[in-house]
């Protein structure tokens, strides 16, 4: 059985966020240099809820869900974003991550409007009901949206209640942040 504990940033143990941080190390060591896992990204994951899969000391599996606005059209949703997802290499394949998601699934649904993340591993999230945004992306600057084509096709999204109904193909945009945006 798959165990999934859940903490907000205040409340996880210190050990715990190291060997969460040291994880994510490890599950995007195989990765291109580019694509290695930052401090910009561990502080993004840093604010809102972990999901945490532990043996022993070691964490195996994390997800963060922090909260974010992102616009779409002329309106905005509170949404739940996930960040930091990774599961340790010798334990891949074997649930932990669609645990994690399922999880961080359940506390978007209880709290946020809308579910997003940015992924490269558009099946691993689809499978399990996300959904690729069609439209364009955007960032937003000092209250000007700026096109960020190279986001186009990263962004998925998990629609519910009130999200159920916006249209994919709308223009989506997030707040700037240090590191990547989206
Ligand atoms: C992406 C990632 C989090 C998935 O975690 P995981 O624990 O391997 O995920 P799961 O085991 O739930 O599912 C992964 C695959 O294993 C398969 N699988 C699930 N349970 C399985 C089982 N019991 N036996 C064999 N295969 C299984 C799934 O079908 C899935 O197949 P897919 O490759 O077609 O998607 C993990 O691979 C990882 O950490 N990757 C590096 C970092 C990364 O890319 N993070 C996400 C960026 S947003």
């Amino acid at each position: 059985m798959i165990v999934v504990e859940t903490y907000s940033t205040e409340s996880l143990p210190v050990p715990t966020a190291v060997s969460a941080r040291q994880l994510m190390d490890l599950a995007f060591s195989h990765e291109d240099e580019d694509e290695r896992f930052s401090d910009h990204d561990w502080n993004h994951a840093l604010g809102g809820t972990h999901l945490v899969i532990r043996e022993g000391d070691d964490v195996v599996g994390h997800a963060a869900v922090v909260r974010r606005t992102i616009h779409v059209g002329g309106t905005h949703f509170e949404t739940g974003y996930i960040e930091a997802v990774g599961v340790r290499p010798d334990r891949q394949g074997l649930g932990l991550g669609e645990a994690l998601i399922g999880a961080a699934a359940e506390v978007i649904r209880e709290s946020y409007e809308l579910g997003a993340l940015g992924t490269g591993r558009r099946a691993f999230y689809t499978r399990l009901g996300w959904q690729v945004w069609l439209g364009p992306t955007h960032v937003v600057r000092d209250g000007v949206w700026e096109r960020s084509p190279e986001d186009d096709g990263y962004v998925l999204v998990l629609r519910f209640g009130p999200s159920a109904d916006i249209a994919i193909t709308h223009p989506i945009a997030c707040e700037e942040r240090p590191g990547d945006d989206w």
